[in-house]
């Protein structure tokens, strides 16, 4: 048996498997299929102040590689969250991300606080793709100043792990990390969904009411892979890398580009069993490939190109 064990920040894991926020439920919706035990951890989906009911359907359109979504955070608020959902979770033989959202960094410090006294969060993820109500309407991930100012006021609220969520939609994302982490971030999970639209043409009609929408699943890998990789190479924290990943092979690549762990999400709707399967297939690769820890590979990419002696 290899050792999947893998730490980010103070966060010890059994596996580097994550699910990816707003895809696999609170988590434990689909334990019957990925039981939790055999992943390193569960991420919920956002979380907000106050209820939100998402954008008017049609809000998800499949391509021929991934998924077109724009739901609008649809969720019941925090007061349903801490209610309903954490005590469920309370038992959960894994570790449990809390991913909170916000209109503005005063509400993301203020989920955070509220989060910090309950037991049952390990660690919050900071969807930083948000858009700033009070600034224009860009997301908090677009610039370094901004993201800065969000994980900084998270920061001072929580003594728990807090990672930032960065956006693929920004020319350097390695810079957008360095502000999370200059705000307090114990590491940055990348990325969330790229921009995208979908077209009928026949009817001359967007194939998503709100027309620009975020593509996920396979199509994005490379870029995916990209941006953990900039990102590993921009911040000293660990790096999460999330983006098209659907197979253990999958989730090595984005470990040699320098990710601690993964998450798996759009390729968990075609089979919700595939992320409580991938720690035993990567144990499988590593003992082929006779490496004894999966820490070993971490940011291991040789970056001449010259193949591994
Ligand atoms: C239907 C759907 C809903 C999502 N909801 C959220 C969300 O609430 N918060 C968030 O941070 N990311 C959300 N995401 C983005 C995913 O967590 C992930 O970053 C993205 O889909 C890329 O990973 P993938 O290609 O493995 O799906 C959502 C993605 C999908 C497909």
């Amino acid at each position: 048996m290899a050792d999947l064990s893998v730490e980010l920040a103070s966060l010890a894991l059994r596996n580097p498997i994550l699910s990816a926020s707003g895809t696999f439920g609170h988590g434990l919706e689909m334990e019957h299929f990925s039981p939790p035990h055999t992943m390193g951890g569960l991420v919920s989906k956002t979380v907000t102040l106050r209820p939100r009911p998402g954008n008017t359907a049609p809000r998800i359109h499949e391509t021929e590689a991934g998924f077109l979504n724009s739901i609008g955070l649809e969720n019941r608020g925090i007061g349903a969250y801490l209610r309903d959902v954490l005590p469920r979770v309370a038992d959960a033989d894994t570790r449990i991300f809390t991913n909170i959202g916000g209109e503005e960094a005063g509400e993301f410090a203020e989920l955070a606080s509220m989060l910090d006294e309950r037991d049952e969060v390990d660690a919050l993820e900071v969807n930083l793709s948000c858009p700033n109500v009070g600034g224009g309407r860009l997301p908090f991930s677009t610039d370094p100043a901004l993201a800065e100012r969000v994980m900084r006021g998270v920061r001072e609220a929580t003594d728990k792990p807090v990672f930032a969520k960065l956006s693929p939609n920004v020319t350097r994302i390695g810079e957008i990390a360095r502000g999370a982490e200059a705000g307090g971030a114990d590491g940055v999970t990348a990325v969330n969904t790229l921009l995208g639209m979908a077209v009928d043409w026949r009817h001359r009609k967007p194939r998503i009411a709100s027309v620009q929408a975020g593509y996920s699943g396979t199509g994005i890998k490379p870029v995916a892979l990209r941006c953990a990789w900039e990102c590993a190479r921009a911040v000293d924290v660990p790096v999460i890398g999330c983006g098209g990943v659907g197979s253990a092979e999958d989730v090595l690549e984005f470990v040699v580009a320098g990710c601690s762990a993964v998450q798996v999400g759009t390729a968990a709707f075609s089979d919700p069993a595939l992320p409580g399967t991938l720690a035993e297939h990567l144990d499988d690769l590593l003992e082929a490939e006779g490496v004894a820890s999966v820490r070993e590979l971490v940011g291991s990419l040789d970056r001449e190109g010259r193949a591994p002696a």
